[in-house]
């Protein structure tokens, strides 16, 4: 019964109540993150009716193609979240710099960084799409101007960070640090409602996701390791599943179990550290990882303690259950 569902506003508010220094501002960002959740999630249902679907003719700064509906999410959530009086700076895929939020009543101290909608190349095909968000604390003086320094902290940092997902329901996923609760968005109702609390990423699971079409561009540790990642510790072979959105990869494999691999290739000087991105792909979910229980690194280090260096930089990424990112470790330091 939605009546006794708990929203997500509710949950943040038992959630702060366990912390004496928690003030309610939190719920100022998620009403508005919410609401952008579901403006997004509305039109994404639509796209084919509403001319939202194709290219705007743009190159952002990846150097990709913007589609319409990359443009419309990040109009959302740019300006939904300038008017949530807590945001004091953002940073997007979709923006070259960062964004600086001077609302003369503001009291912004929190940095929101995102990817308006993950997964583009399946935007045109009706596949799942997602849009990711990470929040820290600024560090510069509240006197000052936001600096470049206040998006460059480590994901320990982050005092939230999750995803929506738009797939056969759309899905709130987030953590603060204690734990990863996912709502389901009930339209007849305009509500997201707690559908799954205290959710865990399985030990070890039966999926591996990689793009194999990159294979030729990979060099021999990094074949190695997925080879490894094609079969279970019984030698028996796992699925391969990968849709080609991190959310959607990630949602699935953090459910079920397994490990989702975007590793560095030798394609072109833009994807010598892989395609993702550390502040607003990897960073994000990398602390959702932890937090239910698997892990996200490099290849060598916690995807969490590396200190970022630009806003857009990107990063390998092995993320899924444990007994994967510790047989990875275990590969990569044996190969030094
Ligand atoms: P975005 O659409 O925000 O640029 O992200 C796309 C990313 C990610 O969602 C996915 O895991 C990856 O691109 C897939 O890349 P390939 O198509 O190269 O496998
Ligand atoms: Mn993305
Ligand atoms: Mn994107």
């Amino acid at each position: 019964m939605s009546a006794q569902r708990v929203t997500v506003i509710e949950h943040l508010l038992s959630q702060q109540n366990a912390i004496p220094t928690a003030t309610g501002r939190f719920t100022h960002l998620f009403n508005e993150l919410i609401l952008s959740a579901k403006i997004i999630s509305r039109e994404v249902r639509k796209a084919g009716l509403v001319d939202a679907l194709g290219f705007t003719g743009e190159i952002n700064i990846q150097g990709e193609a913007v589609k319409k509906l990359d443009d419309f999410s990040n109009d959302i959530l740019l300006y939904r979240m300038s008017k949530s009086g807590v945001v004091c700076g953002m940073a997007s895929e979709e923006n070259d710099d960062i964004v600086l939020v001077n609302n003369e009543n503001s009291t912004g101290d929190y940095i929101f960084i995102f990817d308006p909608l993950d997964g583009s190349s399946n935007i045109d095909i009706n596949v799942n799409i997602g849009t990711i968000f990470s929040v820290y604390k600024r560090k510069s003086a509240a006197s000052g101007d936001v600096c470049k320094e206040d998006f460059l902290q480590k994901g320990t940092e982050q005092l939230a960070a999750g995803y929506v997902l738009y797939g056969s329901s759309t899905m709130l996923v987030f953590t603060t640090g204690q734990g990863v609760y996912g709502f389901t968005f009930d339209p007849g109702v305009g509500e997201f409602l707690l559908s799954h609390a205290q959710m865990q990423n399985p030990q070890s699971g039966n999926i591996y996701s990689v793009n194999e079409g990159n294979r030729s561009y990979w060099d021999a540790q990094i074949c190695n390791v997925v080879d490894a990642m094609k079969i279970d510790k019984n030698g028996t072979p796992r699925s391969l599943r990968y849709i080609g959105s991190l959310v959607a990869d990630f949602h699935r494999n953090f459910i079920y179990g397994g490990i989702f691999i975007y590793p560095p290739d030798n394609r072109d000087e833009k994807s010598k550290n892989g395609k993702l991105r550390l502040l607003y792909e990897a960073n994000p979910m990398a602390f959702l990882a932890e937090q239910g229980g698997g892990g996200a690194i490099d290849g060598k280090q916690r995807i969490l303690d590396i200190q970022p260096t630009s806003i857009h930089q990107r990063v390998p990424l092995y993320t899924g259950s444990q007994d994967d990112i510790t047989k990875i470790l275990e590969m990569m330091s044996s190969a030094g």
